[in-house]
């Protein structure tokens, strides 16, 4: 069974609400596409007007961060069902800049991957390793690690319904691709470390994308891997290089 490509683009802290909607309305047109999920992750303030704005395409609508507690006293964040009600279908969680800026570890990465679960949100979690890692040779070792960890208590029957995104940490907003060959390694790692955790059936079902800086160029060789099954972009996602992106072919 061949697995369905996710072309999903993480705007990151880019866009305010109205930038929102018009940058929706100027790539309405370019993402449209019958065989490929397209979903835009934006920022919470976003969420609502640009749910709106994408009524009737085929794009959904994702956020970029979410809470693991389902309400009360904790100050500035979103929960699970604050998103759904907004019509959230996706959530990236454990981005490296969330590990890096704001403390998240494999354990928060794990509760929050649960409770999207439980709402029917798919977590679209992140992965990747720093240059430091990739030049000492642990990249496999840490990724695995993550995965791992991320997904522990994870049903089998969920994860075959989730997203991993590795993301190498040196490829992100530098302008450094990671090789098709490298990103196509580690996402083979990837679905080999679900097959232990799991079975070859969850391995073969669950979807693997390559993020760090792809564009219009790279996307086509990098989508054609046999373990990579489309893209988190970042940069591309905010220009019309987006609508090449999810038309690959
Ligand atoms: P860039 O595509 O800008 O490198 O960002 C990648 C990323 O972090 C997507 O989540």
């Amino acid at each position: 069974m061949a697995r369905r490509k996710i072309v999903a683009g993480n705007w990151k802290m880019n866009k305010t609400p109205s930038e929102a909607v018009a940058l929706v309305e100027e790539l309405k047109p370019l993402v449209a596409s019958d065989d490929v999920d397209v979903v835009f992750c934006v920022p919470a303030i976003d969420i609502i007007p640009v749910a709106e704005a994408v009524k009737g395409t085929n794009i959904q609508v994702g956020a970029e961060n979410m809470y693991f507690e389902e309400k009360g006293a904790y100050t500035g964040e979103i929960s699970p069902a604050m998103l759904v009600d907004a019509g959230v279908k996706y959530v990236v969680l454990g981005h490296s800049e969330r590990r890096e800026y704001f403390a998240e570890t494999d354990a928060t990465v794990n509760k929050k991957v649960l409770k999207a679960f439980e709402h029917g949100i798919t977590p679209i979690m992140c992965c990747g390793e720093t240059l430091e890692q990739r030049e000492q040779g642990v990249t496999m070792d840490f990724i695995r690690q993550q995965v791992k960890i991320g997904l522990q208590n994870v049903t089998a029957d969920q994860a075959k319904t989730m997203v991993i995104a590795y993301e190498p940490i040196w490829a992100i907003g530098t302008g450094k691709t990671a090789t098709t060959e490298q990103a196509q390694e580690v996402c083979a790692g990837i679905r080999a470390c679900i097959a232990e955790v799991y079975d070859e059936a969850t391995a073969e079902a669950i979807r693997i994308q390559y993020g760090g800086s792809v564009n219009a160029a790279t996307a086509p060789e990098l989508f054609a891997q046999a373990d990579i099954d489309g893209g988190l972009v970042g940069g591309a996602a905010l220009k019309p290089d987006f609508g090449k992106i999810v038309n690959y072919k």
